[in-house]
């Protein structure tokens, strides 16, 4: 099978890491790609954005399936000029991506299905504002309506902070504060079947002990030991089913993958967001621990034959990843510095640990820092302690000027 996976960040550096280990997949093409999915699949140049640029490169490259890893491209409709020229396609059209393109949506088909989410109202003035952070109290939780790149979302309890994010805002919801762990667990369907992934969890803040703004995911890890082991039946039976089953309900059926950004609140697990395609960095620990070969499962969500998919495989091994971010993320970050270290990775860490490659780029012979977010380095182990241990060692071999990590990931679940 030709695969071609578009997107440059450290999932799609993810997905074609586990693609190019599967025995199904001929030949691996990414676009545009970044410096490190270099080594492992072809990369062409193309505008994510541009639904006929893709789907021409697809339909010239002879590809048999296209993964489409970023929720801009997708809320864009890029799925579905692929999709119109022939080719399967990983990923929701551009009317099932409103699930994670718009935060009202989302609330909207959540209500209809009968998802537990937090309470919230839709904001457009400043009346409006006031009054819903007036009903629900401090903390408050402020959402930029759109796609904003995880950077959207301010909760505080700073009444003035939450005030004057909704009027960066075009439009907010505004909604109750969920208070508990928070888990992501990933779907892949094909509109009718759903087959979960195993749970994983990230850290969303820039700083250890959660301090700091909040960010695209700083670290995550997989499983969770401390979840309810019913954990992803419940999940399926409350929000994930149901969800798939609404959309294709309205006649807008979501095949790709569906996220589900969940709090374990005490009244049970709510849901705190949809997004409509794989987490970063939660992704990268997901797959490490996948055995089933990844290209037939995401095939058989693009053109809809789940449900004679034999049951997933998992490692029983555990997978930490640790995100590099440039100095200054999330702010406007410092990029075009070098980066050190990566040959040392893959000399003495590898297998157990190696490097995804987020915003990086080549400048002469070296690799350098290229956006926000850098690199992920990912590590498995036959427990937390010892992938945690593994993904840390190969941390401190990488050198960044001005760089910045968080020393918790996974701390809390390792007992460390
Ligand atoms: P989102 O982009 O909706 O995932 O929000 C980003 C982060 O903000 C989440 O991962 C949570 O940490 C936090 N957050 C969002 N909504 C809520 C909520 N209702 N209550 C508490 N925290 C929230
Ligand atoms: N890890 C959060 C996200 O992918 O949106």
């Amino acid at each position: 099978m030709k695969v071609l996976v578009i997107g440059s960040g450290a999932r799609e550096h993810a997905l074609c890491r586990s693609l190019s280990l599967d025995p199904d997949v001929t030949a691996l093409y990414c676009a545009p790609g970044n410096a490190g999915i270099a080594e492992v699949a072809e990369l062409h140049p193309v505008d994510a954005l541009d639904g006929t640029a893709v789907s021409a490169l697809a339909v010239r490259l002879g590809a048999e399936l296209v993964v489409v890893g970023p929720e801009a491209p997708l809320v864009a409709g890029v799925a579905d000029a692929v999709r119109e020229a022939g080719i399967p396609v990983f990923g929701p059209s551009r009317e099932a991506a409103q699930l994670e393109g718009s935060k009202a949506f989302a609330k909207d088909v959540m209500a209809a299905a009968g998802v537990p989410t937090a309470r919230s109202y839709v904001c457009t003035t400043e009346a409006e504002v006031d009054e819903a952070l007036d009903a629900f109290g401090p903390p408050y939780v402020v959402k930029d309506d759109g796609l904003a790149a995880g950077k959207g979302v301010v909760v505080t309890s700073d009444l003035a902070a939450a005030k004057a994010h909704a009027a960066a805002c075009e439009r907010v919801v505004i909604e109750e504060f969920l208070d508990g762990p928070e888990v992501s667990l990933f779907a892949v369907t094909d509109g009718e079947t759903v087959v979960p992934l195993q749970p994983a969890q990230d850290f969303k803040r820039a700083l250890d002990g959660d301090e700091g703004p909040n960010t695209g995911g700083m670290g995550a890890y997989s499983p969770l030991p401390w979840a309810d082991p019913k954990l992803v039946d419940e999940v399926m039976e409350t929000v994930l089913q149901p969800t798939v089953d609404e959309m294709r309900r309205r006649g807008t059926p979501f095949s790709g993958l569906l996220y589900a950004g969940l709090a374990i609140t005490g009244r049970g697990v709510r849901v705190i967001e949809f997004n409509a395609r794989f987490g970063d960095p939660e992704t990268q620990v997901v797959l490490a621990r996948l055995k089933t070969p990844l290209a037939g499962v995401l095939l058989g969500a693009a053109n809809g034959t789940l449900a004679d998919l034999e049951p997933l495989r998992w490692s029983g091994d555990a997978a930490v990843t640790v995100v590099i971010a440039s100095h200054n993320y999330p702010g406007t970050p410092r990029t075009g510095d070098p980066i050190t270290g990566l040959d040392e990775v893959a000399a003495q860490d590898a297998p157990h640990a190696y490097v995804l490659h987020a915003g990086t780029g080549r400048n002469g012979g070296s690799v350098v820092s290229a956006g926000g977010r850098v690199l992920s380095v990912t590590a498995t182990g036959a427990g937390l302690v010892e992938a945690r241990d593994r993904a840390y060692r190969a941390v401190a071999r990488i050198g960044l000027d001005g760089s910045q990590h968080r020393t918790d990931i996974a701390a809390k679940a390792a007992g460390a």
